[in-house]
């Protein structure tokens, strides 16, 4: 596998945005678990809700480090699972036990949901430098006060609606 331009990272990485991106992007289909073949290429590596993806996600974070030129940056952006909550844990709430259900199923699939806690210790073994974490919150009922965070947790909804049957089948599934 051959990856020629910047944008067919983001293509495999970045996937459902595709569709937005501008009209000078060039894509490319490809197994991101699969050598890169690239070297100090790409000024940034962007990949966002990927946490299921991989099987060990450090194979990806060696890819990037290889395809990043020196000085450069990879952003990841991805969900803490189990889910956190901002107060008190719901333990009583359908999507506490949905979250835990799933967690336990990525983890009997061997593909466990739970990796990002350890992202910033893989990059810095790998190599990475000057590694930031940063957490935010996703407001998930229109409780959430101030039009930034419900215009959040109307996307963050939407995506759910859509997004649960999808995410859920395959790991519960393996919980048999
Ligand atoms: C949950 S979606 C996230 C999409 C997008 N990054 C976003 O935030 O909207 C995961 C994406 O990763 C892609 N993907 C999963 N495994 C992959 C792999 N081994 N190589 C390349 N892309 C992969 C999927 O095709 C999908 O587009």
């Amino acid at each position: 596998m051959k990856y020629s331009r910047p944008a067919s990272v983001m293509r495999s990485l970045v996937g459902g945005l595709a569709r937005f991106a501008y009209t000078e992007c060039h894509f490319q289909v490809a197994d991101a678990e699969e050598e890169w073949n690239v070297s100090d290429e790409f000024d940034l590596i962007h990949g966002r809700a990927l946490m299921s993806c991989f099987n060990d996600p450090r194979v990806i974070l060696r890819h990037t480090f290889k395809a990043v030129k020196p000085g450069c940056y990879l952003e990841i952006q991805d969900n803490f699972f189990p889910l956190q909550f901002a107060g008190p844990t719901p333990t009583k709430s359908a999507l506490y036990k949905w979250s835990e259900i799933v967690a336990s199923g990525g983890a009997k699939s061997e593909r466990p949901w739970t990796n990002l806690q350890h992202y910033k210790r893989w990059m810095e073994e790998i190599g990475f430098q000057d590694v930031v974490k940063m957490g935010f919150y996703t407001p998930t009922g229109p409780w959430a006060k101030g039009e930034y965070y419900k215009l959040i947790e109307r996307y963050f909804n939407a995506n759910l609606r859509f997004g649960f049957p999808a995410a859920s089948w395959k790991v519960m599934g393996a919980l048999g």
